[in-house]
Parts: C-alpha cells; structure tokens; sequence
C-alpha cells in the first residue's frame, strides 16, 4: 500500500503545466477502435486508468506503443471476448468499448460495470440510446448483452439522464448507424467536446459540438488520424487552482483553457481570491484579505460547476469565514470525504446525501485520513496542504488513477510532499 506524507503550511508559488485530460483520454482511446487504420493520439495522461483501458484493449486485440504521451494504437480485429468482470470492475469507463465493439462485430458483451463509492451509477441512459438506434439490448445481473445484426439506424433520441459517458456512447453509435441521428439532453463537458472532434477527424459528421443537441449524420467507414491532442485537464487544473488559493500561494497554471472553469472563476471572485486569467493559462495570486463563504455550490452538468472539483473547493471553503453549503446533485455518494475532513478539525454538517454545511474558519491539523475516491483523494492533499502539522494520507492509488504525476508538480511548487510505501 502506498501514502502520501504531507508537511502543511507552505505557500505554493512557481509555474506548472496541466497534464492531458483523464476523461478524454479514455473515450478517444476506446474510440479508435472503430478503425482498423492507425491512430496517434498526443497529450494522453501516464495515469493508471490509461494503462488498464490498455491493457483491457491489448486482451481484445489491439496493438500499441505508449511513451512520452504519445499512444500509437491499431486495431486489426477485435476478438469477440467477453471483458472479464475483474478487469471492468476496476474501470468503469470500460463501458466505453460498448459502441466500438459493437460497430466492428455487431455484438458485443461486457461485466456490468456497477455502481462504487460515488453511487449506483446506473446505466439505463446508454441501454436506452443502443434500443433507439435499432439495437437488441439483453441485460443480466453480471452481464450487459447487445446485438445490432442488420446494423444501427439513426434516431432522435432524447437522453433520459444527461450522462457523461451515456452520452459518449450514444454518439460514437450515431455516427455509425444509417442516417440523421439527433441526441437532445446531451452532455457537453470540455472531454465529449474532444471525442466529437476526434470522431470528426476519423471521418465522422457530428454538428452542435459543446452544446446540448447533437445532430450526426451516420458513416460506413472510419479512418485512423495521423495526430489527435487530448484537450488539458480542466479538473487537474482546477485541483491545481484550489491547492494554489488555500495555501495563499503564487502560482501560474499553464496549458489549460481557462474558459472549461467560467463557473470555477465566479466562485473565486465570491471567496475574494485574485487571479488572472490568459489565453492558456490562469495566474492564482496571493492576498491576506479573509476569504468569503459560498452561499451555494451547486454541482451541476457542464457548463455548471463540475461535480469533480466538489471536494476540492469545499476545502477550500473550510478556510473562509462564515458557513458555506454544498449541494451534489450529480450524485449521492460524493460526500463522504467530509468524515475525513473533519478528523483534522473541519466543521461540517451532512444535511442528507446531497447537501452539507461547511462552517469555517476552522485550523486544520495533519493526522492519518483516507483517500474515498479519485477527486476526494485530491481533496485530502489539498487540506493536508494548508494543515498543521504531518497528514498521512492512504489509498492514494486512487489519486494515481487521474492524476498525473501528481505529487511532482505539487513539489515543483514548493509543496512538503512524499510518496511511501507502508
Ligand atoms: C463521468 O462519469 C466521469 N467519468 C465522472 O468522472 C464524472 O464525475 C461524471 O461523468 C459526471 O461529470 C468519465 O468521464 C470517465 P454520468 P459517468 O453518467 O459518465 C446518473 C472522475 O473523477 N446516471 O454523467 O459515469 C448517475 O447515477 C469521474 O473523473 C443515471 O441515472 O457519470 C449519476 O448520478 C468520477 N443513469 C449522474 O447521472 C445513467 O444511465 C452522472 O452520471 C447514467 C448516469
């Protein structure tokens, strides 16, 4: 097992660069699938999460080189294996081999991929979009079946949820099914944003990229790209911005899109934190005014603040003077970081799954806490970051699944952080 061991009270200062995005990486890989042409994608993340969606691809025939960020994946044939559940269950975004496979052998079967620390997690929006283009969607308690024998046929689907990945699914399904799809209700986050434009590149005819309607006119063949770039992590550089803002530090985020964060920014201004944003690039300065509380963080779909960075402001929050309240309506299990928190000392009040207070100011004081999940493990550094004292913090093989090199940059800026084993 390994840890982190953090020496708080150091301000941040310095320049970092955003690392590709996480949640990009994974559709466009699973996306280049759907040819049997090569792709080269740039910008990918070193990250866990990548090398298992790798590894899982390598089981079902695809061929790759991956180094310095670069993936080089072919895809001759893709054998009709069912993924096993111990490799789903450890990477829910392996539900995004769905439409790939099923375009390429017109069936396709996957392990549930079920629900984990941040809820259910159901799937009912993506097994209502395959039913909608035509497909025969057969489901189990272990396994979820689905066959289009005569192919796909273009639909106007409204989306019962509006799903990241349910989302992503459907498109790269539209874009191979006979005729106009529409998908009203679509997600538009900055990572659905660059799967269109790579399914674009790949031949595809997707119009309405980045808004909720998405009109696709569906293609027989796909070709491989000679260089797609991951967009940069908006939640790596988010995380980034929050760590920079608790530690009253002076730091420059560089290679990001400061336009994905607009509601993060609005937030900012509310708590009295200054920066500056740039073309690629946002500049978090110091100050010793009391910083405010946030009468409301609402997590909501894109562009509305994004449920990922949840954890990481509220900790912020516990340095501001007042009493903040929290509202997760993505999901009901995204809370559970706070136990946590308040074993060093934060005030905090759990309304019911979806609503908690955040009174502060409140001193916190290093001691050993857990990492719940990928963003709430980025929380804990945050608060170990401005705490007194040593934070030990466990399963940070959760932190390794998204971010990367994650203690690195946090060091490159001046942070008191070690990786160790126990
Ligand atoms: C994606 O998950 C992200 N993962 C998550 O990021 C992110 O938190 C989430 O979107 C919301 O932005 C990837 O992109 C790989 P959803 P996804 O389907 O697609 C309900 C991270 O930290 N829902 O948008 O699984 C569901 O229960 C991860 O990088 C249905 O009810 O999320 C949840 O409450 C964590 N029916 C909400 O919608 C469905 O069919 C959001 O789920 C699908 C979803």
């Amino acid at each position: 097992m390994q840890f982190f061991r953090v020496k708080g009270g150091k301000a941040l200062s310095g320049e970092v660069k955003v690392s590709g995005s996480k949640n990009a990486a994974l559709p466009i890989i699973c996306a280049s699938v759907l040819t049997k042409e090569k792709c080269v994608i740039k910008n990918i993340p070193d990250i866990q999460d990548v090398h298992t969606l790798l590894h899982i691809l390598k089981f079902l025939g695809s061929e790759y080189t991956f180094e310095n960020n670069v993936l080089t994946i072919q895809t001759k044939e893709v054998k009709t294996k069912t993924i096993p559940h111990d490799l789903v269950k450890c990477l829910r975004a392996s539900i995004l081999l769905l439409s790939p496979i099923l375009i390429r052998n017109n069936k396709v079967k996957l392990s549930y991929p079920g629900g984990c620390v941040l809820g259910k997690r159901p799937i009912d929006s993506h097994l209502y979009g395959y039913m909608r283009l035509g497909a025969k969607v057969t489901e189990t308690n272990d396994y979820i079946q689905i066959k289009s024998p005569k192919g796909l046929a273009g639909a106007d689907i409204t989306m019962p949820e509006i799903s990241v990945t349910g989302t992503e699914n459907i498109i790269v399904a539209a874009c191979a099914s006979k005729g106009k799809t529409i998908i009203r209700l679509a997600a538009s986050e900055p990572h659905v944003q660059d799967l269109c434009h790579m399914l674009n590149e790949m031949g595809a005819k997707i119009r309405g990229i980045g808004t909720h309607t998405l009109h696709i006119e569906g293609v027989s063949v796909f070709k491989g790209v000679k260089s797609h770039s991951v967009t940069p992590d908006y939640l790596e550089a988010g995380t980034l911005a929050i760590s920079a803002a608790i530690t009253r530090g002076n730091v420059k985020i560089k290679n990001m899109h400061p336009h994905d964060l607009e509601v993060l920014w609005q937030k900012f201004e509310e708590v009295g934190i200054p920066f500056e944003v740039g073309k690629n690039w946002v500049h978090i300065k110091p100050t010793h005014k009391r910083y405010k509380p946030v009468h409301k963080l609402q997590t909501l779909i894109f562009p509305g603040f994004p449920t990922d960075l949840q954890a990481p402001f509220a900790v912020l929050l516990t340095q501001a003077h007042g009493v903040s309240r929290i509202f997760e309506t993505l999901f009901e299990g995204r809370l559970g970081y706070l136990f946590e928190l308040e074993k060093m000392g934060a005030k905090t009040e759990i309304l019911n799954p979806n609503q908690a207070l955040i009174i502060g100011p409140t001193k916190l004081q290093g001691v050993p806490i857990a990492s719940c999940d990928l963003r709430a493990g980025a929380a804990m550094v945050i608060a170990a970051l401005v705490a007194k004292g040593e934070t030990i913090i466990s399963n940070i093989n959760y932190i390794d699944r998204g971010y990367e090199n994650f203690e690195q940059k946090l060091r490159s800026l001046g942070a008191d952080i070690e990786r160790f084993d126990s």
